[in-house]
């Protein structure tokens, strides 16, 4: 079979040539992140912007003889490190401690994700925004109501990073399994944080899996992150994990860009699944393309227990998403 990259087709007029905004690039996740888009061939352009640091990551990952400038931008400089962007990745903001749930860094990092949002929607307004900063069920929201707020909103080009879950299933599936975590792909839908995480295992070789087991795996994917949360001890939470899954992500949005075929993976965006529902966002797999989303794919058929899953992480999701919404009407 063919690797999905090798089967994807090119579009003779795409450019390969883009400008990547990292915002939040001194972080934990920042420096690594920065360090991968520099390995991304697609990358010309490299901006590093953060309230401090941006520099100096930018002096050291700019030795890199890979065919890019990088240039680190100071607080001062948030214009100019967005001007010209055709992808910005957001990796801002605090993360958590033991014993926080996500929810918990919203009051901190709602307002950082506004501010960012504002500059973004001035200076970059037809840019591919990713939204890594948590909590990304309502910070995406807030993105999405700054852009309606400047009249620049496109729907297609808004996406909360999820595919740290999606490289979770895959691993946790392969040490249940026994197989090799590359050839597990597990479709991860809902949103990004606990019970609103929904792998679809049913949609895999591994729906024979007794409930138990099941049960026990599909815990370990929506709280993988808190794994990573206690073992860090109060240093924070996924860093270097999440800058693979940023990377990968930011690549696929690059190869949609670049006008390459059949490029999916799922995605928190502004979604058609369920908004008669009143969930506005929804994480499903989506295909990539020049414009950012080309198509916001259904969830296939979904086993009752994963029924049940989505009919919860509804509940939940529109609680997120609204707390965002509200969140820039009383604080624009
Ligand atoms: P970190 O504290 O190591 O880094 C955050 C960086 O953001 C710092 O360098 C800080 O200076 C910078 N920053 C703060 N305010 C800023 C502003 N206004 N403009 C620009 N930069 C600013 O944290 P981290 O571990 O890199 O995590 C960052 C965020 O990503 C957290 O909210 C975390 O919860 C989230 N996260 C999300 C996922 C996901 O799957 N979506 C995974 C892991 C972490
Ligand atoms: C994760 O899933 O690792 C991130 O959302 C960070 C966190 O707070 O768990």
């Amino acid at each position: 079979m063919l690797s999905k990259v090798a089967a994807r087709s090119f579009s003779s007029s795409a450019s390969a040539a883009y400008k990547v905004a990292v915002l939040g690039a001194g972080g934990g996740i920042g420096q690594p992140l920065s360090l991968l888009m520099k390995l991304n061939h697609k990358v010309t352009d490299l901006a590093l912007y953060d309230i401090r640091g941006a520099p100096g990551v930018a002096a050291d990952v700019s030795h890199i003889p890979t065919n890019s400038t990088v240039k680190g931008y100071n607080p001062d400089q948030l214009q100019e490190a967005l001007t010209g962007a055709d992808v910005i990745i957001v990796p801002a903001g605090v993360p958590r401690k033991p014993g926080m749930t996500r929810d918990d860094l919203f009051n901190t990092n709602a307002s950082i994700v506004r501010d960012l949002a504002k500059a973004a929607a001035d200076y970059a307004p037809k840019a591919a925004l990713l939204i890594i900063s948590n909590p990304v069920n309502s910070t995406v929201p807030i993105v999405a109501e700054v852009y309606k707020s400047k009249g620049v909103y496109d729907p297609k080009k808004l996406f909360g990073v999820t595919t740290l879950d999606v490289l979770r299933a895959s691993r946790f599936v392969s040490e249940v399994a026994g197989t090799n975590p590359v050839n597990e792909k597990v479709t991860v839908v809902g949103g990004h944080s606990g019970i609103t995480i929904i792998p679809l295992l049913s949609q895999t070789n591994h729906k024979d899996l007794d409930a138990e087991t099941r049960d026990a795996l599909v815990h370990r994917i929506q709280f993988g992150g808190d794994e990573v949360v206690k073992a860090k001890d109060g240093a924070g939470s996924a860093t270097l994990s999440m800058a693979q899954a940023g990377a990968r992500f930011a690549g696929a949005v690059l190869d949609g860009l670049a006008g390459e075929k059949d490029v999916i993976e799922p995605t928190f965006v502004d979604s058609p699944l369920f908004k008669s529902e009143g969930v506005e966002f929804f994480s499903s797999k989506v295909t990539l393309g020049v414009e950012g989303v080309k198509t916001v794919h259904p969830l296939g058929q979904l086993s009752e227990y994963e029924e049940e899953l989505v009919k919860t992480a509804k509940e939940t999701l529109i609680g997120n998403i609204k707390k965002g919404v509200d969140f820039v009407a009383q604080n624009p």
